[in-house]
């Protein structure tokens, strides 16, 4: 009785705290007996990269392919943070969802399945192999279960070079991912590698379109689409999809690999070529009111971007989910530990209320010998807001500019996802990411960067 009682006035806390995971009655707490209304959750997975070649010698320069000859670092178990993923890491961040026991309707997967290797050290069979491997290892963990992929630019052999037109790995991938997809999603993902597809939500009306694009077709080293106007034609075929999303009032949540938008650590660089982006950028704003949010890879980095409107009124909530993998690129001062996360939302409107982000400790879980993933922060708790809405994050983004912003600090040790680092992002580096996260078309970041815009 005393315990039934504990238990369920803990109940609001167990559901909007993910941090108490682990508290084991949850698993057994009824779906929306909260006080506060019903919050139902979606896992984010991006940017896994599986290193099959990873083992552990002595030789360091040999420990992975993807460190290209470089010495590993400090290779354990779980990886290193000049080499991708080894399977091991792969199953640990599995495994911790699964154990976990939260109640996640579904998951979103953005992409990026191989390694970083030189392309002639990969091959069409190789590349479609990685992307098996790794459904496979989801499917093992997580059977009947609706997962949303995205394709990678790493998700093709050559590297970045995505086609237009129906191919073996399109066609390979359509198959390995029949197991979560509509026949309407399988055959546009055969022709163009994107689809949509209504999640089938058991709780309520309104419905959720998933919007899975291709935006490796317009990503800058592409030169399989340079001066094409309509790659694939997927603007004309996302324009009628979300015209007829906001016709038939559904939700929509745009997921895909490479993110529009400036990069957050160089200055004047978007993703995808610039006309792609200032399209993208314009079909959004279009269609504002029905995308409830969305979620990108790529990056490797845990950010955040407020899409404005026009009049400079934040319009959409993006969000950029860190890689799986550790492995540091030779452009930045910093690395990643890897990341899981999830989110809770409104099933009523979709509408985003939190954000949970899990990472490993990679050097503790090297040197302990087991990987203790763990949750790194709550997005509202950390930052002081009330949810995930465009007005929420712009008013957090306000709260950066402060020449010594406690939020934009704990911003910056978030997205090297608590990497060990002495460095400190201020000036030149903060009004870079200052930039990135508030400006998306050329117009308004130009005068960000020039003016000083903040
Ligand atoms: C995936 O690759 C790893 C090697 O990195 C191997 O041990 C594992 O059995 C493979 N799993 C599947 C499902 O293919
Ligand atoms: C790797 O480390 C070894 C031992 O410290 C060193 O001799 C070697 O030069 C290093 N190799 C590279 C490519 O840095
Ligand atoms: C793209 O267009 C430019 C300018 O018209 C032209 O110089 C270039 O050769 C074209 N490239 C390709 C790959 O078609
Ligand atoms: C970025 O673009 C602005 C405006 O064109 C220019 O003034 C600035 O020098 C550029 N910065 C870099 C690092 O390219
Ligand atoms: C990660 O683990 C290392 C080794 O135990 C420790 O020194 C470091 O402080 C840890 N970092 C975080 C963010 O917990
Ligand atoms: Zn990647
Ligand atoms: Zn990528």
């Amino acid at each position: 009785m005393g315990i039934d009682c504990r238990w369920s006035s803990l109940l609001p806390i167990l559901l909007f705290h993910c941090g108490w995971h682990n508290y084991s009655p949850v698993s057994a707490v009824p779906r929306h007996r909260t006080l506060e209304g019903s919050v139902e959750q979606f896992w984010h997975v991006s940017d896994l990269h599986l290193d099959a070649t990873y083992h552990l010698v002595s030789d360091h320069t040999k420990v992975c392919a993807s460190s290209k000859g470089k010495n590993a670092s400090e290779p354990g178990i779980y990886g290193d943070f000049m080499c991708d993923s080894p399977h091991q890491l792969i199953l640990s961040a599995l495994n911790y969802m699964k154990q976990s026991q939260q109640r996640a309707s579904f998951m979103i997967w953005t992409g990026d399945s191989s390694p970083h290797v030189p392309v002639k050290e990969l091959s069409t069979e190789t590349v479609i192999n990685y992307i098996d491997n790794v459904t496979s290892t989801i499917l093992n963990f997580f059977p009947d279960f609706q997962v949303f992929p995205a394709l990678g630019n790493h998700d093709y052999w050559p590297q970045d070079q995505l086609p237009v037109s129906a191919n073996q790995i399109y066609a390979a991938v359509a198959k390995l991912w029949r197991p979560w997809l509509t026949d309407e999603a399988i055959s546009t993902l055969n022709k163009g590698g994107f689809y949509s597809q209504i999640y089938q939500s058991q709780t309520t009306q309104q419905p959720l379109r998933i919007i899975s694009l291709n935006t490796n077709l317009y990503y800058s080293p592409n030169q399989v689409t340079v001066n094409m106007t309509d790659p694939a034609n997927q603007f004309e075929w996302l324009e009628d999809t979300l015209e007829s999303s906001f016709q038939k009032n559904e939700k929509v949540y745009i997921i895909a690999h490479v993110p529009i938008g400036y990069l957050p650590y160089v200055r004047n660089v978007t993703a995808m070529r610039k006309c792609y982006n200032e399209r993208l950028v314009m079909l959004f704003r279009k269609y504002s009111s029905i995308i409830a949010g969305q979620f990108y890879g790529h990056i490797h980095r845990d950010s955040l971007m407020v899409l404005l409107d026009e009049k400079g009124i934040p319009v959409n909530s993006l969000f950029v989910a860190p890689a799986v993998t550790p492995i540091k690129n030779f452009l930045h001062v910093d690395s990643n530990n890897p990341g899981i996360r999830l989110y809770q939302y409104d099933p009523s409107d979709y509408s985003l209320k939190d954000l949970c982000q899990y990472f490993l400790n990679l050097t503790e879980a090297n040197i302990e010998k087991k990987p203790i993933w763990k949750l790194e922060y709550i997005m509202t708790n950390t930052y002081g807001i009330q949810n995930l809405q465009p007005e929420s994050l712009y008013g957090l983004v306000k709260k950066f500019k402060d020449s010594h912003s406690d939020q934009f600090k704990s911003y910056y040790k978030h997205y090297i996802v608590s990497y060990d680092s002495s460095y400190v992002c201020e000036e030149y580096c903060k009004t870079t990411q200052m930039c990135a996260i508030q400006y998306l078309d050329e117009a308004s970041y130009t005068d960000c960067i020039t003016g000083g815009v903040l």
